[in-house]
């Protein structure tokens, strides 16, 4: 259960990210399209809060495996920081993506289809800037975790892979 809602969450995030990035970031905001772009955006990263918030209850009420070590304290002592990470900087993601949202009054634009415009741009809201940071941050945070997965697999031969395939 743990490591099915792992991968689900992790494949929305990255659709999430290459819609953000290479659909959302490039569109100018009259083009009619976006407002569509947008509705998917927006409602899968209520899911994403969703799922992740089962996976943190579940998380918390199921015997885990133990921690696997990469043999060096230092690292040892980041994993744990950098997973619980995830989950402060998609909140605040999904969080400012709200607020976005709210201030461009994009509820009733966007799902209402009240016919209104959007704004000419996102870019004066201060909510959007810190939106796109985290969302910036979130690429590390996931390059490091992929990175650190590899270790585990490929140096500490430790068969990490099987135990996030199959649980
Ligand atoms: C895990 C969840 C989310 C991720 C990873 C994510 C990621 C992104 C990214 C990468 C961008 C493009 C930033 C840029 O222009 O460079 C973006 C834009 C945006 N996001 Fe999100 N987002 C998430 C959730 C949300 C939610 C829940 C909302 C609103 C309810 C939202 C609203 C917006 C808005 C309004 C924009 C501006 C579109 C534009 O750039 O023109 N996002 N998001």
């Amino acid at each position: 259960m743990l490591a099915v809602l792992h991968w689900l969450v992790a494949l929305l995030i990255i659709a999430m990210l290459a819609i953000g990035f290479f659909a959302l970031a490039i569109m100018p905001n009259d083009d009619p399209h976006k407002i569509d772009i947008l509705e998917v955006h927006m409602a899968a990263g209520m899911l994403i809060l969703v799922l992740m918030f089962i996976r943190f209850i579940v998380r918390m009420c199921t015997a885990r495996p133990p921690q696997l070590s990469t043999g060096n304290r230092l690292f040892d002592r980041i994993a744990p920081i950098a997973h619980y990470g995830f989950y402060v900087l998609i909140l605040l993601i999904v969080g400012t993506g709200y607020a976005t949202g709210i201030l461009a009054r994009l509820p009733a634009i966007v799902f209402a289809r009240s016919g209104q415009p959007l704004p000419l741009s996102f870019a004066t809201l201060p909510t959007w800037t810190v939106h796109r940071a985290l969302a910036i941050a979130l690429v590390g945070l996931i390059v490091l975790h992929v990175v650190a997965a590899c270790y585990h697999q490929f140096i500490k031969k430790d068969g990490l892979f099987r135990r996030m395939l199959f649980g």
